[in-house]
């Protein structure tokens, strides 16, 4: 709306004779309860005008309508003047801009990021927060690519250290050979069974010692488990064979399952990373940080940098027996992205538990000297919850990703069997919409919310089909294209409407804000704007549907144009929703 901004400067100017910049002129969407579709805060200007608010508003407000031919009207509410456009500008709108091919498109805008997120470790499945990091970062990579961005999803596994060992340890001494395709588990599932059983003898063997006098500090270092397990990771290290061939077997195993669940969650990645191969990546960054004088080395040879002139504490970046820690680790990974793909910014999609790590990891690589790391930026999302009771998994805490994705599909199942949604399916065409369906409840809810915000997960209440929800959403889209269906193929315009009514024109208003909205969501990196524009998005919709014939319109002009009007609106929502990663079905 760059053309009441400037109309705006110019009135000052006129008005009261000050030189004002466009940025210091405030707009924003008029508030439902009023009429206009576009306010200017005129509150500002009172003491550049020297009266009150509402004469203020009233002499801008005269100034402007005269002013700009699109301005059919106004009215001020205190210190708001809140504008009507004419119908002719909506009108144009519509037909130049919004029917227009490429409207929405992508404008490639010449740069890279990358978004590295999931980055699970390989010792248990994936969980409930690792369903929130998954939806988190794909659907982020997607909006940066809707808003012009070369993307590269990677993906960090963290495929080696004690974890691994302690499964491979507790399936050496229990599993009887047992396999994923002997017992028909999937391979996260069964290797995760392991890292239990390990920790179970573990305990076990903790007690015992217990019980004969030791400490549990003692114990859990004697613990001959514990103790096999270290022993292992270092064979592990020293390359020996039977000990890698075991570690590759049961990674497999576990990277089946995780390809399974990553298909169900409808994510991909472009670059996996392993930890196997960028353990070691960071010793030459230490001796780099050595030299530079930013590290420095205890008497013992363990190797720091200090940062309490930044406020944080001492960092430990290399042991005293030289071998890395996680931020060794990352400082050498982040490293190789950036010697890999030269990206201009770099997302890390991971849980606010790692905001310190995050946080001493940028700033030593700003110490270094990093030009590049001036483009990384954490993605810190909060914990997700779970009304008590519902899908406890059986050790009571932790839900399973898969279980999950199980339960939302049951739920969908049941809700549009209640509802009658399904009268004239096949049997694989139910499965794949009770998919659809769960899925996109799934997605919508933990989407919907500022990452940052800690969420409670509710799985009936998110398949509501008459909430906040995404299958509120999907069958908005639904009914679109069964109106549409009845009057396809569309003719193409020939000739134009003059007037629109106002759910009309507030339909036209929401979908111009598409393009504006990928933006704010791709700066914000956040998913939750895209989520809550597509609602308000089907809600106009449905206002407009509920209030105005399509196929029964007076004549076929107006017909036409709420055809029209109803396609566009489909074609958003199914663009917006797969920026969030959600299939919208045809029919529902
Ligand atoms: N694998 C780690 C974990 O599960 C997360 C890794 C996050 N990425 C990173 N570059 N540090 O805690």
């Amino acid at each position: 709306m760059d053309f009441i901004i400037e109309a705006a400067v110019k009135a000052v100017k006129a008005l009261y004779q000050i030189d004002l910049k466009p940025a210091d002129i405030n707009l924003q969407p008029t508030r439902k309860e009023f009429e206009g579709q576009i306010t200017i805060v005129t509150f500002l200007f009172t003491k550049i005008s020297r009266k009150s608010p509402e004469q203020t508003g009233a002499e801008m407000g005269e100034f402007l309508k005269n002013e700009v031919k699109e301005i059919s009207g106004f009215n001020v509410i205190k210190g708001f003047l809140n504008i009507s456009l004419s119908d002719a500008y909506w009108i144009n709108k519509f037909y130049t801009e919004i029917l227009s091919a490429d409207f929405a498109m992508v404008k490639p805008n010449g740069k890279k990021v990358m978004v590295e997120y999931s980055s699970p470790n390989t010792n248990k499945p994936l969980h409930l927060g690792h369903v929130r990091n998954n939806l988190l970062g794909y659907s982020v990579a997607e909006i940066l690519k809707a808003d012009g961005y070369q993307v590269v999803k990677a993906n960090l596994v963290n495929d080696r250290g004690i974890h691994i060992c302690k499964s491979m340890l507790a399936w050496q001494k229990f599993g009887n050979g047992e396999t994923p395709e002997s017992t028909g588990e999937k391979g996260d599932h069964l290797v995760g069974k392991y890292y239990v059983l390990f920790d179970k003898e573990y305990k076990r063997q903790i007690e015992e010692l217990k019980s004969f006098g030791q400490t549990e500090e003692e114990a859990k270092k004697k613990a001959p488990v514990i103790k096999e397990a270290q022993e292992m990771l270092q064979q592990w290290e020293a390359g020996n064979e039977e000990v890698i061939s075991l570690w590759k077997t049961m990674n497999l195993w576990v990277y089946d399952g995780f390809g399974k669940t990553y298909k169900a969650l409808g994510v991909d990645f472009d670059k996996f990373y392993y930890e196997s191969d960028t353990y070691l990546l960071g010793k030459d960054i230490v001796d780099e940080g050595l030299e530079k004088g930013v590290f420095f080395k205890k008497e013992d040879g363990s190797v720091w940098i200090d940062l309490t002139a930044d406020g944080l504490d001492e960092k430990l970046v290399l042991r005293a027996d030289g071998t890395s820690v996680y931020m060794t680790q990352d400082l050498g990974t982040a490293q190789l992205k950036y010697n890999d793909f030269h990206m201009d910014e770099s997302i890390y999609v991971v849980g606010n538990e790692q905001d310190y790590h995050f946080k001493v990891l940028f700033l030593i690589l700003q110490k270094l000297g990093k030009q590049w790391a001036k483009g990384l930026y954490h993605l810190s999302y909060g914990m997700v919850d779970l009304p008590s009771g519902k899908m406890k998994s059986r050790e009571g805490t932790v839900v399973d990703a898969d279980d999950l994705v199980d339960e939302m599909e049951q739920t969908a199942k049941e809700q549009t069997e209640a509802l009658g949604k399904v009268t004239g399916y096949s049997q694989e065409e139910k499965l794949q919409l009770y998919h659809t369906i769960g899925m996109g409840a799934l997605k919508y809810f933990l989407l919907k919310v500022d990452p940052k915000k800690r969420l409670l997960f509710d799985p009936n209440e998110s398949v509501d089909f008459q909430g906040h929800t995404g299958p509120f959403i999907q069958y908005t889209h639904a009914r679109i294209r069964s109106v549409l269906s009845r009057a396809e193929p569309l003719s193409p315009v020939k000739e134009k409407r003059i007037s629109v009514d106002p759910q009309e024109r507030d339909l036209i208003l929401t979908l111009s804000q598409f393009p504006e909205t990928i933006t704010l969501a791709a700066t914000g990196h956040s998913p939750a704007i895209i989520a809550n524009y597509v609602y308000e998005l089907a809600k106009a919709f449905n206002k407009f549907y509920h209030e105005k014939s399509i196929l029964q319109a007076e004549d076929e002009l107006t017909k036409q144009f709420r055809l029209q009007l109803s396609a566009a609106s489909a074609g958003v929502i199914k663009k917006a929703m797969k920026l969030l990663g959600i299939q919208v079905p045809e029919r529902m």
